[in-house]
């Protein structure tokens, strides 16, 4: 398994239970990147905020749209973000504006990282991902349209800022 230490950036991807968006985005962009033959430069991982689904696999909704477009998510286990990632992490990517207000109260004065929203790497005008828990299944295939755009952007700016690379796709 890739360490951190080893990697050249890595990304952290935050939702609310670490269940539906972040261990989305965490896989699209883990597919991506080792499709790219990036997977020993960019480390990845997800995390929440909140603490319910500590050690649980992603929500069966997140898996099963994941593996219908090819993502495979059933490694994937939540956990919170801990204050040890703010040292570890170089981007750490809410999926939305409260979750990135409750990481900017985490976030420790020493941080050099960015800590931002995740969708505005990609070229959508919406900013956030809507939280798809409480609602049907198209809430996740809109979860994983929304990641995968975002995901070629993060992919690019990645390359380009940090990795002296280009990706296939641009
Ligand atoms: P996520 O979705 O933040 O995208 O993982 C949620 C999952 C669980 C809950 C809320 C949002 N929950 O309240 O348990």
């Amino acid at each position: 398994m890739t360490e951190v230490a080893n990697t050249e950036v890595a990304v952290l991807f935050v939702c609310l239970g670490n269940i539906c968006r972040s261990p989305t985005a965490h896989g699209v962009f883990e597919k991506r990147v080792a499709e790219e033959g990036l997977a020993s430069k960019i480390y990845i991982d997800s995390a929440g905020t909140g603490d319910w689904h500590l050690g649980e696999q992603p929500d069966p909704r997140t898996l099963l749209a994941g593996q219908q477009r090819g993502y495979d998510l059933s490694h994937l286990r939540a956990r919170q973000v801990k204050a040890e990632d703010f040292d570890l992490f170089d981007y750490i990517l809410a999926m939305d504006r409260k979750n990135l207000a409750n990481l900017q109260q985490l976030k420790p004065r020493h941080f050099k990282g960015h800590l931002r929203l995740f969708l505005p790497f990609g070229r959508d005008l919406v900013d956030e991902v809507p939280d798809p828990y409480a609602g049907g299944t198209e809430g996740f295939e809109q979860v994983l349209d929304m990641v995968e755009q975002a995901a070629e952007g993060l992919l690019a700016h990645l390359c380009d800022a940090h990795l002296n690379e280009f990706p296939s796709s641009q």
